[in-house]
């Protein structure tokens, strides 16, 4: 079993192995907030649960050690995760591994995007499995004109795939699951 001690500085309050309140780390990388909110509502399921959650950026985490679990979110760009993250997952790959991490990836958009699931890229598929993370949840993407920038963005960004493709009650199931499971690991 992976390790879940020394959270919040070994200061005994929220101690894995005492059972009390564990701290989730929420990480999300994106262009144009879709990404951002979806990890948003993640950390406000967990906090409903009675877990701490905290929200970063991936370019602003530094360190992953005072948290007992990570999730970590990217949005999908030309079937690759967000550079951020990649690097997120690379440069602390050890201490992911003493840890329970969940990933998920955020895109697809339009008609089909309803249940769709898309495989991690290669590269990070290998992080993942290095790390021992459980299996990627797939979320639909948001696809609007405001946000778009550049002209194929725009282009895009008007056609079929255009509009909100996320499943905000799916993604809520996800991160209820997520904070349960947490949850048994700590009172194991
Ligand atoms: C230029 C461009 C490329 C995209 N490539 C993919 C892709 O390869 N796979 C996918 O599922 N979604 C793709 N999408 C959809 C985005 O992942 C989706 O809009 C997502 O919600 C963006 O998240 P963000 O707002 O956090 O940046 C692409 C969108 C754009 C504008």
């Amino acid at each position: 079993m992976r390790r879940v001690d020394g959270l919040n500085g070994g200061t005994g309050c929220g101690r894995a192995d005492n059972g009390d309140m564990t701290a989730v780390l929420v990480v999300h990388a994106g262009r144009s907030g879709g990404t951002r909110e979806i990890a948003e509502v993640i950390a406000a399921e967990l906090r409903e649960g009675g877990l701490t959650a905290e929200l970063l950026d991936a370019a602003e985490v530094e360190d992953v050690e005072p948290y007992g679990a990570v999730i970590v979110g990217s949005a999908l760009y030309h079937r690759r995760w967000r550079p951020e993250a990649v690097r997120l997952l690379t440069e602390h790959e050890e201490a992911l591994r003493n840890r329970p991490v969940w990933l998920f990836h955020s895109g697809p958009c339009g008609p089909l995007a309803a249940g769709k699931r898309v495989s991690l890229p290669a590269g990070v598929a290998l992080l993942a499995a290095r790390i021992d993370a459980e299996r990627t949840a797939t979320f639909g993407g948001k696809l609007t004109p405001d946000t778009a920038s550049g002209l194929f963005w725009k282009i895009m960004a008007a056609g079929p795939w255009a509009g909100d493709f996320r499943d905000w009650p799916s993604i809520r199931a996800w991160a209820r699951d997520v904070g349960r499971r947490v949850r048994i690991r700590v009172t194991l």
